[in-house]
């Protein structure tokens, strides 16, 4: 019989609104202004990237897809016995049908945990998943992975997954932090699935994130609709124009906000003024692409044996799979 899907708001809209607070007194206010990624994502954020998803420039979700068609048998083989799928960041869980039944084929698969800092996100995700996997319990948890892990549901013997590139979205100090604490929360064992964005020509990886649409460019601006949606700020998004760059040296596309004109931009709920020279750019998301040698050092240093890898024919996306 199909359980209900029940759903956990770890962290509540005030909670948001406290870090995004902090988040915007601490990026705004230095020299060389930034914002961190993870508040592209309110409603209107999601849609968006769903819709990156689909554009013919955006190669890595439909390469991860693909990757995952043929790997879904071999990573469910490999993780026999797993219970429970805990899916971090796991957006539309869109790719995660085919895990989702690879692993309920083996017949040990008892729960599905998407985890994600959207709301909305989550909960159009579990409507559908609740109806194609009725056998499955599911667990939706508005959270946020990189303070919150030990927080996830422990018990059962479980398989973690963040898919779609989205560690990358870490610097690599956080990262290193998220990868060692996730390892402190799991025990020996258990195993871990990326989806990790390789280094590529830069002549395929920047138009991804400059489409010709101009999907990123909104998804871009979306975070200062979220500043005046929930700080009152008063940005005008179409003042800014969108940047997409590649970091030869530090091996990310870093993309940016560039203010076209000078302004002066009042949050009152900071009772704060932000001034913009024109011309000035503000880091909004960095999208680290990896190495295999090096990724695997980084799992390493975090406690975790890289156990197998599946990488398109570009060699543009991987697969991995780590056990603690
Ligand atoms: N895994 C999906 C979605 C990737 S988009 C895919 O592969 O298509 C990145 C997702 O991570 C978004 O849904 C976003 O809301 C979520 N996210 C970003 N930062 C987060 C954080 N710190 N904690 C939890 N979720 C986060
Ligand atoms: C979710 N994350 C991995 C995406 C990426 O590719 O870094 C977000 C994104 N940014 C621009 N386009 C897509």
């Amino acid at each position: 019989m199909a359980t209900v899907p029940t759903f956990d708001i770890q962290l509540t809209e005030a909670d948001l609104r406290d870090q995004l607070r902090t988040d915007v007194l601490w990026g705004l206010t230095g020299s060389r202004k930034w914002l961190p990624p993870k508040w592209f994502y309110d409603a209107r954020g999601s849609k968006l990237f769903n819709l990156i998803t689909g554009l013919p420039e955006y190669y890595p979700s439909r390469t991860e897809r693909a990757l995952l068609r043929t790997a879904a048998e071999d990573i469910a083989d490999l993780a026999y016995g797993a219970t429970e799928l805990v899916e971090l960041g796991s957006g539309s869980s869109e790719k995660t049908r085919l895990l989702l039944n690879a692993l309920s084929r083996r017949g040990s698969l008892c729960s599905y945990v998407p985890q994600d800092v959207s709301e909305s996100a989550l909960r159009s995700a579990i409507d559908w998943i609740g109806e194609e996997f009725p056998q499955l319990s599911i667990h939706g948890i508005v959270s946020d992975f990189t303070t919150m892990l030990p927080a996830l549901p422990h018990g059962g013997r479980r398989l973690v997954a963040l898919l779609g590139g989205t560690l990358g979205n870490l610097p690599p100090r956080e990262r290193a932090a998220f990868l060692g604490e996730l390892h402190r929360v799991l025990v020996p064992g258990e195993q871990v699935l990326f989806g990790i964005g390789l280094v590529t020509d830069p002549a395929v990886m920047i138009p991804a994130y400059a489409d010709a649409a101009g999907v990123t460019a909104e998804f871009n601006r979306n975070v200062l609709r979220v500043l005046n949606d929930r700080l009152g700020a008063d940005f005008d998004p179409f003042a800014f124009d969108h940047l997409a760059v590649w970091d030869r040296d530090l091996e990310w596309i870093e993309m940016r906000l560039v203010a076209t004109e000078p302004m002066r931009v009042t949050i009152p709920e900071l009772d704060l003024v932000v001034e913009f020279a024109a011309g000035e750019q503000m880091r909004t998301e960095i999208s680290a692409k990896f190495r295999l040698p090096g990724f695997r050092a980084e799992l390493a240093a975090a406690g975790f044996a890289m156990r197998q890898t599946w990488t398109d024919p570009a060699h543009r996306f991987a697969l991995v799979l780590a056990e603690r």
